[in-house]
């Protein structure tokens, strides 16, 4: 079954005499990581939110498959395929981690019929056996029964993802899921991120850490000043005269955001930095 893309025309947000998102076009096919930088103040946090449906855009259009979705409430676009995870985990600190995640597979879509992570039709109707199927994919078994309000940050945010797929969506938006993370469970999080997408989901990956995105998506937009300055394959965003000029000018978002973007760039970081850089540039 093929699954609904993400589509969104000529998105405009103003705050007063801000245009924070100015005529962005963006597509987030299925099956594919879709990348989203820029530095702070970009306008990724406001697009992220007119395809959420928390900000209503001022023009322009938002489309989940055929369907017009520009006007819809954030929670009937989830119900619809269209699940995002928070910077902050939206979980239920009370509740154990297999609650939490109950919660969100009762709350899915009744219509839905695909196979994430070999859920497939067995999950259907059935939401304790999709908690035991994602507990099981994403290693989280032995953390089941603790309070999520308990957890480090790691394991938290491994859990806020693991709702967003006890939601079996068909777009999966992620806002900073890395932040807080170390090395191994960023690495952790980049092969799920990749599994998921394998499976046909479409995943927007918004990110500062520029280093994780370019190793992940298939393609990458770039914002500056609410704009798209520049899109396509990992390789060429890198390379893009205004994309390199922008991180120079402006600073790194992290350390390894400003050497991510190549050798070139590197030197204007540190030394350490920048040879991490080279062996990490590219997918
Ligand atoms: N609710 C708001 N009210 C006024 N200005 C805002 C609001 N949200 C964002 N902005 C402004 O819009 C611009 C883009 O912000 P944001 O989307 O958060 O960028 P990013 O996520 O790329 O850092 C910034 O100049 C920011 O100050
Ligand atoms: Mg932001």
């Amino acid at each position: 079954m093929s699954r609904d893309d993400l589509r969104a025309r000529g998105l405009v947000r103003r705050y007063g005499g801000l245009t924070a998102v100015e005529h962005v076009d963006m597509d987030v096919p299925s099956g594919q990581v879709t990348g989203l930088i820029g530095p702070n103040g970009a306008g990724k946090s406001t697009l992220f939110s007119l395809l959420t449906g928390v900000e209503q855009p001022d023009e322009g259009r938002v489309h989940l498959g055929r369907r017009d979705i520009t006007k819809m409430r954030p929670d009937a676009r989830s119900r619809r395929g269209l699940v995002q995870t928070f910077q902050v985990p939206s979980l239920f600190p009370s509740l154990t981690v297999a609650d939490n995640l109950l919660v969100a597979a009762e709350n899915r879509r009744r219509d839905y019929a695909g196979g994430l992570l070999g859920m497939g039709s067995r999950g259907r109707g059935n939401a304790l056996g999709v908690v035991e199927e994602v507990l099981g994919s994403l290693g989280l078994e032995d953390i089941r029964g603790t309070v999520a309000g308990t957890l480090p940050t790691g394991a938290l945010r491994l859990v806020e993802f693991a709702r967003a797929l006890c939601a079996r969506p068909d777009v999966l938006l992620l806002d900073e899921p890395a932040s807080g993370l170390d090395a191994a469970e960023t690495e952790k999080l980049s092969v799920l991120v990749r599994r998921i997408a394998d499976d046909g989901v479409a995943i927007l990956l918004v990110d500062h850490d520029v280093d994780l995105v370019f190793r992940v998506v298939d393609r990458v937009y770039a914002m500056v000043g609410g704009r798209v300055v520049a899109e396509g394959a990992p390789e060429t965003v890198r390379d893009d005269p205004t994309v390199r000029s922008v991180y120079l000018a402006q600073g790194p978002l992290t350390s390894q955001a400003t050497t991510s973007l190549g050798p070139g760039v590197a030197a204007a970081g540190s030394p350490a930095a920048g040879s991490q850089a080279m062996s990490s540039a590219g997918r």
